[in-house]
């Protein structure tokens, strides 16, 4: 591949009609547009908190974002859909994804990555889809607290509010797997990358350097990968090894972003 690839974007903001706090401004949708674009191209300001021994490890994606121009049938547009929902919240279940359940429709997900923002229930941060699950509910969900770093994400004492949220939810929809292989602390199984330690179970809030689990000393788990679950202000790189998983996944599944 010559260059970045762009990938256009359509973000749906889904707000409760009486709450006006979740119809998140355009200036918050902008600064999430601004993270990914920093965080897959290696060029967020935290990446020079990588530690030494990983520092070659350190990937620009070469993957770009933009708010879709082009509507579905070609007319103009800012990329950024206002619904108005009577539903007070949504969860993992997809309402959010349809007109029918009280959401916004998608647009192609061959040619748009669908973004959702809303009300999301209890913990959930946001969520994703893997490349070849169903057409209709493609793309990623994120809480509007936790979309962007302006408006609702800037709240005090959020430790969600640099848009990593985001950043790790496309990671999955180009078919990344969580750091530590989803296995409960097992170390029986990885994320099917190479160059990323074998890890125990998700590391939260902001663990010191290095966490040794799975017999992965000295360095310990790469807990500061954006495919953990750390707070955000503790996630800054993807590998190598994780952007030739990406590549794959643009060459295969989602080859239509590269035409
Ligand atoms: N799917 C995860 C959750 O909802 C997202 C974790 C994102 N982590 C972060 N630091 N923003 O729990
Ligand atoms: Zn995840
Ligand atoms: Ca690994």
């Amino acid at each position: 591949r010559r260059g970045p690839v762009v990938i256009p974007v359509v973000v749906h903001v889904v707000a409760g009609r009486d709450h006006p706090e979740q119809n998140i401004d355009d200036e918050q949708v902008h600064s999430q547009i601004t993270v990914l674009n920093q965080d897959f191209r290696a060029a967020n300001p935290d990446v020079s908190k990588v530690p030494d021994v990983w520092r070659d490890l350190v990937a620009d994606t070469q993957i770009e974002f933009r708010l879709a121009t082009r509507d579905p049938n070609g007319e103009p547009t800012d990329g950024i859909v206002r619904v108005v929902t009577d539903r007070p919240g949504f969860d993992h279940r997809d309402g959010v994804k349809s007109s029918r359940t009280g959401g916004a429709d998608p647009w192609p997900s061959d040619r748009y990555l669908n973004m959702w923002v809303c009300q999301l229930a209890g913990s959930l941060l946001g969520y994703a889809t893997f490349p070849g699950q169903p057409p209709h509910l493609d793309g990623v969900v994120i809480g509007h607290s936790f979309f962007g770093t302006t408006g609702t994400a800037a709240a005090p004492g959020n430790p969600f509010n640099r848009g990593r949220t985001t950043t790790h939810e496309i990671g999955h929809w180009l078919n990344l797997f969580h750091i530590w292989g989803d296995d409960d602390g097992a170390c029986s199984s990885d994320d099917k990358v190479a160059d990323t330690p074998n890890q125990a179970d998700a590391n939260t809030g902001m663990p010191t350097f290095p966490h040794v689990t799975c017999a992965n000393g000295p360095n310990g788990d790469m807990f500061m990968n954006y495919m953990d679950y750390t707070d955000d202000a503790g996630m800054f790189m993807f590998t190598q090894g994780q952007l030739a998983r990406m590549n794959a996944c643009l060459e295969g599944a989602r080859a239509s972003f590269l035409a």
